[in-house]
């Protein structure tokens, strides 16, 4: 934790959810108007996430996907959970971001498609990963039907929509898999109050005390089972990745 996050934990609790609320909306303000292309081709030119620190690698997507730690974990958990399968899986990577995590997944699966909104990050992505054998496409997943696979993830993404682009997403998703590995990050503590709206932007819930359930009002998606398969400590709370397997797909 740094200097600054112990300085506002240090705050009363109402005191310090108000200066979150003021901080995000003064950061929503920025991309205000903007489509999702535009919010998230903005957030890597102006390095929103952070920055990898070598100027020949132009996009990072933040911390999450680069914590030792955090990818560590998740990469165990996916492994094994893929290798449960019976067999490679075909996968579908939404919201792919710079691939650091994606890349170590992709000698489990049959056939990889990584894909995301920001089209200068995906010509990125072809020519770095090239060997890889990955189809790396131009998606929105909150205007566009997923293709159809067996194993989509969607890690660390619908965090950063509103309420009705996640429901956008959630249809165009739901029916194009037969398991959805969805990853959050969740704040820990009282007060917590899943799903509060907020716009597209950099920053997530934890700001609000909130964060993103899919098994909760108003998503409640209807999933024949839901399983955690890895939690990881973050700076406020975890980072929790859950498996949702739907009987049709
Ligand atoms: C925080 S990054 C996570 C990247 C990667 N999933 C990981 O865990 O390392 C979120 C990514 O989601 C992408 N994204 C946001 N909205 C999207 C949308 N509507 N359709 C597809 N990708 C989207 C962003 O461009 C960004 O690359």
């Amino acid at each position: 934790m740094n200097l600054k996050d112990l300085l506002l934990r240090m705050l009363p609790r109402g005191f310090r959810m108000a200066l979150r609320r003021l901080r995000l909306k003064m950061i929503s303000h920025r991309y205000r108007g903007l489509s999702a292309s535009e919010v998230f081709s903005k957030i890597y030119q102006q390095g929103a996430w952070g920055d990898s620190g070598d100027s020949a690698q132009p996009f990072y997507s933040g911390t999450g996907s680069h914590d030792a730690v955090t990818v560590d974990t998740y990469v165990a958990a996916l492994t094994s959970f893929l290798n449960s399968m019976g067999g490679k899986s075909t996968v579908l990577d939404v919201g792919c971001g710079d691939f650091n995590v994606g890349s170590r997944l992709r000698e489990y699966c049959s056939s990889y498609l990584a894909a995301d909104v920001v089209p200068s990050l995906i010509e990125y992505n072809r020519v770095k990963f090239a060997a890889l054998q990955v189809d790396f496409r131009v998606l929105d997943i909150i205007s566009e039907r997923a293709p159809a696979v067996d194993v989509i993830f969607i890690r660390q993404v619908l965090q950063h929509l509103s309420n009705s682009q996640i429901q956008s997403a959630i249809a165009n998703l739901r029916e194009s898999c037969r398991f959805l590995v969805v990853t959050e990050h969740l704040p820990a503590g009282a007060g917590f109050q899943a799903n509060l709206d907020k716009p597209a932007g950099p920053d997530i819930r934890s700001y609000i005390g909130s964060g993103v359930v899919l098994s909760l009002p108003p998503f409640s998606i209807n999933a024949k089972s839901v399983r955690e398969l890895c939690r990881v400590r973050d700076a406020d709370g975890f980072i929790v990745t859950s498996v949702y397997e739907f009987s049709g797909g």
